[in-house]
């Protein structure tokens, strides 16, 4: 089966690429490089040693998208397009939901037109919202977003649903992603932030680095064990595992369903320093800093459903998520 990936020159995406080509399936990528480059995908390649086309094109343009079609033929899709900096996303919000959301509509048609009928969509734990309790589940009322980025996820979510009502032969699998981390383990594709990254991960290996001179740890008064945030951090391998079993799902089941993907383990932003320090042998310079406004003090996932229904479930650990962090960034102190 071949399968489109919108956005597929991206972190996670690159990493999907490879496994759904080790499980034997054919990709196409569609991106138009506004947060990332081709080389990722040239590194996709040579780390599987398989060739695959790359279309440089934005999904919204109806016409390309339908050419790519034409030529491809791809059965399914994954839809990792999109913009992503939730900071940024308060600024610019017509661009979030234009971008977003007009995405999603033009590959929606475009799939319609052509017959592709399966449809795997990149969405977040932010749409939770608020929740009074942990860990997050899939059927749990979601509250609401504090960010426009968060509110395109909330919509799309809503409008695939709807789309999956009207369409009940359409298969569409929505994947609620908690916090990716880490990089292949060759180290040949990973994080590739652009500026000043906003997210710990990417911070802490810069930090490492010394090309930031500090982290600061966003608050220390939180009410959980350390005083630091707990997420759900999952490694970025795994996370693409998670899209091979999505995929496999969506070629055997009708209806619209969400999962989410993560490991259900919370880790505090002093666990990961600590536990990065330790396995890297390296010192990540940092000082506590105030709150960052809109953290919530725990979000984690119960990952059981996707273990159930998906036959899928994390296995790296978090030793394993700061090593091969590490092992990308040095390999690739300035990204691609
Ligand atoms: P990324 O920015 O690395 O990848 C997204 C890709 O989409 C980029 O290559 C970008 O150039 C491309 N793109 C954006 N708009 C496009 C358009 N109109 N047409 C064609 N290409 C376009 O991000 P990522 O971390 O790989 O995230 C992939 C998806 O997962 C995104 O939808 C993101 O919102 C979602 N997600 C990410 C995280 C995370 O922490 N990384 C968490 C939850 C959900
Ligand atoms: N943090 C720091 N210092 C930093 C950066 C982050 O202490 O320099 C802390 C944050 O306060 C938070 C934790 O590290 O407690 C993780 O922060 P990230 O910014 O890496 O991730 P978030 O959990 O805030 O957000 C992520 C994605 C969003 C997504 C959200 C929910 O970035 O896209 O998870 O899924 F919406």
């Amino acid at each position: 089966m071949k399968i489109l990936l919108t956005g597929g020159a991206g972190y996670i995406g690159t990493h999907t690429c490879i496994e759904l080509l080790n499980a034997g399936y054919d990709v196409v990528v569609a991106d138009n490089f506004c947060n990332s480059q081709p080389e990722s995908c040239k590194r996709a390649m040579e780390i599987t040693c398989k060739q695959f086309p790359v279309y440089e094109l934005d999904i919204r343009d109806q016409a390309k998208l339908e050419a790519l079609f034409e030529k491809e033929k791809p059965e399914a899709a994954i839809h990792f397009a999109g913009l992503k900096a939730v900071g940024e996303s308060v600024f610019k919000p017509l661009e979030y939901y234009e971008n977003n959301i007009d995405a999603t509509f033009v590959l929606l048609r475009v799939m319609e037109k052509f017959g592709a009928k399966k449809l795997v969509f990149s969405s977040s734990a932010t749409v939770y919202g608020e929740q009074e309790v942990m860990p997050l589940v899939e059927t749990m009322k979601c509250t609401g977003c504090t960010n426009p980025y968060g509110w395109t996820k909330y919509m799309i979510e809503q409008i695939l649903r709807d789309y999956g009502k009207a369409h009940p032969d359409w298969s569409i699998v929505l994947l609620r992603y908690f916090n990716p981390v880490g990089a292949h383990e060759s180290g040949m594709v990973g994080e590739n932030p652009n500026g000043i990254p906003n997210n710990l991960m990417p911070r802490v290996t810069q930090a490492a680095l010394g090309k930031i001179e500090k982290l600061g740890v966003f608050g220390d008064d939180y009410p959980t064990p350390d005083g630091t945030c707990l997420r759900d951090y999952i490694h970025v391998v795994d996370l693409a595992k998670g899209h091979v079993c999505a995929i496999r799902y969506a070629a055997e089941n009708d209806g619209c369903d969400v999962f989410n993907l993560g490991t259900g383990v919370g880790y505090s932003v002093l666990a990961i320093i600590n536990t990065f320090e330790r396995v890297n042998n390296v010192k990540v310079p940092h000082e506590i800093a105030p709150r960052r406004p809109g953290d919530a003090a725990m979000a984690y996932s119960n990952p059981e459903k996707a273990a159930r229904v998906l036959h899928w479930k994390a296995e790296k650990n978090l030793e394993d998520m700061c090593r091969d962090s590490w092992n990308w960034q040095q390999k690739n102190p300035n990204g691609y």
